[in-house]
């Protein structure tokens, strides 16, 4: 009884995660391979934290408490115990008030073009800072995430809470409930200073994978 009910929460192993490339713009990265996995959300939300956690690697990506930390697009193979392989994706945050116009639009564009033109990419995780809640720029990249893409079907997309430890506990499923509202879309609740929701958050990336 004991074993297999801790069989059921051993969940997804990850044996390696490594940088693979980072590019300014899309057409710079290297050829699609696997499906890709792409992270997205405003600045300071909790992207690369989040990859970290997911991989359980302290420093794999680069985070920051300065918004702004991601630039470029950074591609991470990872390889899981089951075989499988995917490429994971850091994107730029959006929506830093403090940038220039200019500056602005100038990341938009790489991750826009990422998103529109990008063949392997198979699934969006969109974060959201629980806090926060689901912003009018949330509203707006959840849309375009949804919009027809010229290389095939829209990707799926997976809505994610960050910083869910910042939240009292009775605090949190209203909180959820709320995003998932505005968002039309189930949320998942994710720390990654306590590592609570790893597994259902890779579990909703991994369903329907093509990998
Ligand atoms: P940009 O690259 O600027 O777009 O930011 P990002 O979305 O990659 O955020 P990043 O992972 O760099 O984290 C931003 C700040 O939030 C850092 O100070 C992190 O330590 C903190 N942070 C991220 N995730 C969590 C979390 O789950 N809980 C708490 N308490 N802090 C977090
Ligand atoms: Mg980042």
């Amino acid at each position: 009884m004991s074993a297999a009910r801790s069989r059921s929460t051993s969940g997804v192993r990850v044996v390696s995660a490594e940088f693979e490339a980072g590019a300014a713009r899309a057409e710079s990265l290297p050829p699609p391979g696997c499906e890709e996995v792409a992270f997205v959300g405003r600045s300071n939300v909790g992207k690369s934290s989040l990859m970290n956690a997911l991989v359980q690697r302290r420093k794999l990506v680069r985070t920051s408490r300065t918004p702004g930390c991601t630039r470029q697009l950074n591609l991470f193979a990872v390889k899981l115990a089951d075989g499988r392989a995917l490429r994971l994706v850091d994107l730029p945050g959006y929506g830093y008030a403090k940038l220039s116009k200019a500056e602005r639009q100038g990341w938009a564009a790489p991750l826009e073009a990422y998103i529109r033109t990008r063949g392997s990419l198979g699934v969006v995780v969109l974060l959201v800072d629980a806090r926060r809640g689901f912003e009018e720029d949330d509203a707006q990249m959840a849309a375009f995430l949804s919009a027809p893409r010229p290389s095939g079907a829209a990707p799926r997309l997976v809505v994610v809470a960050t910083k869910m430890d910042k939240l009292t506990l009775s605090a949190h499923k209203p909180a959820l409930r709320e995003i998932a509202r505005q968002a039309k879309a189930p949320a998942l609740g994710f720390s990654a200073v306590t590592g609570k929701g790893r597994e259902e958050l890779w579990a909703s990336i991994l369903s329907g994978s093509r990998g």
